[in-house]
């Protein structure tokens, strides 16, 4: 088999590039080592920058965002039982916060593929990459994870596998430097069968830890809670769950969390990580593959499709003009934006949790911050324009 762009992992990153390029008249290959069930299931992020719900829509897959999508004008920062609206849409010049589950962005994306006759291998076992030094990179898979082992011949291979997957690792270490730090944080989501209990985003600073209040339907809410990372998800029960919800998200302004039967928990740990560079050879790493946010700022999703843009305009510009200025720029165009991404993720983590090991001193100052970026123009600007998402830097 040949292809121009041979892509690893069907998640937001691999997804989107091959949507763009396909647009751009540049053939791909998706190769998968999930079901399709299994990643259109998959609950994860759910708040999307101004900058992907308008490249959605203007790539002809925003129509159902369009119609089933939340656009919020602002989200709500809550402390000391008070809140205090961060009036997004106002502070940023009229963009939106839009919350639309990860998994109807696969869905939408998946679809918009398969209509247009792109090539999707799902369920793919033993994927491996070779020869990423010359003209001809490879990708090596097993059908259905146990069939015979085959290959792709690609121009390029664009390693879209998400954390845990082989691309980042097949640039070697003599290259590649990451950049990492670990929380002593861990959040756990869950999903309720309930109405929305508010209009919009809660983020809640409380001294048992923090706790957020989202959405992802009239009927299904997702929140999360900050616990021990290490926790098992077998010592909380609803009940337990409950109570810190209710304890940490509850205000002095007559506020009420509305329950309802849970239908889904995990816990996720967090960290923070970048990987430099994100190129090898005819290898490009896009999304989680090369950088990972703690969720506190909601970037991980978005950073993912602002990394693809670059990624296609850079092969668009290869393919028209044989020039390669933009893919070897690739990088370090990326990783600007990336870092910003990575200071408002760990300022916002930082911000809004409790760390045992914080002093009474270190709290006061938590509390400065919050009072300060709630009354100050100034900074409630500066955090609404970085939420909402920073331009992409070209
Ligand atoms: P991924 O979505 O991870 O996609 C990578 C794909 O590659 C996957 O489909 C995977 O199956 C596939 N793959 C892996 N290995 C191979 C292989 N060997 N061969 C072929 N395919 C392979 N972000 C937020 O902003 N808010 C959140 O609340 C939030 N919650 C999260 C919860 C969890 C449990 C996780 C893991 C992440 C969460 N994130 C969140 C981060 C966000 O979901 C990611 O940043 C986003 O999914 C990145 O997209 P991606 O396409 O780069 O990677
Ligand atoms: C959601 C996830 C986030 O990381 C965040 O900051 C806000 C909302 C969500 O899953 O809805």
């Amino acid at each position: 088999m040949r292809t121009q762009v041979g892509i690893i992992g069907a998640g937001p990153a691999g997804l989107m590039l091959s949507h763009l390029l396909h647009l751009q008249g540049i053939e791909s290959v998706i190769i998968e080592n999930r079901t399709r069930e299994e990643i259109e299931g998959t609950i994860r992020a759910g708040v999307l920058e101004q900058g992907t719900v308008d490249l959605m829509k203007a790539t002809g897959v925003g129509e159902r965002l369009s119609r089933e999508a939340h656009f919020h004008h602002g989200i709500e920062l809550r402390f000391n039982r008070k809140g205090h609206r961060i009036n997004m849409h106002e502070l940023t010049g009229g963009k939106n916060v839009t919350v639309y589950a990860q998994h109807e962005v696969i869905k939408d994306l998946v679809a918009a593929r398969l209509q247009a006759g792109g090539e999707l291998i799902f369920n793919a076992g033993d994927v491996s990459l070779h020869d990423l030094d010359t003209a001809t990179p490879k990708i090596r898979f097993r059908k259905d994870k146990a069939g015979e082992l085959q290959e792709i011949v690609c121009d390029f291979i664009a390693g879209c596998d998400g954390f845990h997957g082989p691309c980042r690792a097949a640039i070697p270490g003599t290259v590649r430097k990451t950049y990492e730090k670990k929380y002593p944080l861990g959040w756990l989501g869950i999903l309720i069968e309930a109405p929305p209990s508010a209009p919009e985003l809660v983020y809640a600073h409380h001294e048992r830890g923090f706790a957020l209040l989202s959405t992802r339907s009239p009927e299904i809410q997702r929140l999360y809670i900050q616990v021990d990372p290490t926790d098992d998800i077998a010592n909380w029960s609803d009940d337990r769950i409950w109570t810190e919800l209710h304890a940490r998200l509850e205000t002095d302004e007559g506020w009420k969390l509305i329950e309802g039967p849970i239908i889904q928990k995990g816990i996720i740990a967090m960290r923070s990580f970048v990987c430099d560079p994100m190129q090898y050879g005819r290898l490009f790493l896009a999304g989680d593959a090369a950088h990972i946010v703690p969720p506190t700022g909601a970037k991980g999703l978005n950073l993912a499709v602002a990394d693809v843009q670059v990624l296609a305009r850079g092969f668009d510009a290869f393919y028209k003009t044989r020039k390669t200025e933009l893919l070897e720029r690739y990088s370090a165009t990326c990783l600007r934006r990336i870092w910003k991404a990575e200071r408002f993720s760990s300022f916002m983590t930082s911000l809004l949790h409790v760390n045992m090991d914080h002093s009474p001193f270190e709290r006061g100052i938590q509390l400065a911050e919050l009072d300060y970026i709630t009354s100050s123009r100034a900074a409630s600007t500066s955090l609404a324009e970085n939420y909402v998402g920073l331009p992409m830097e070209w």
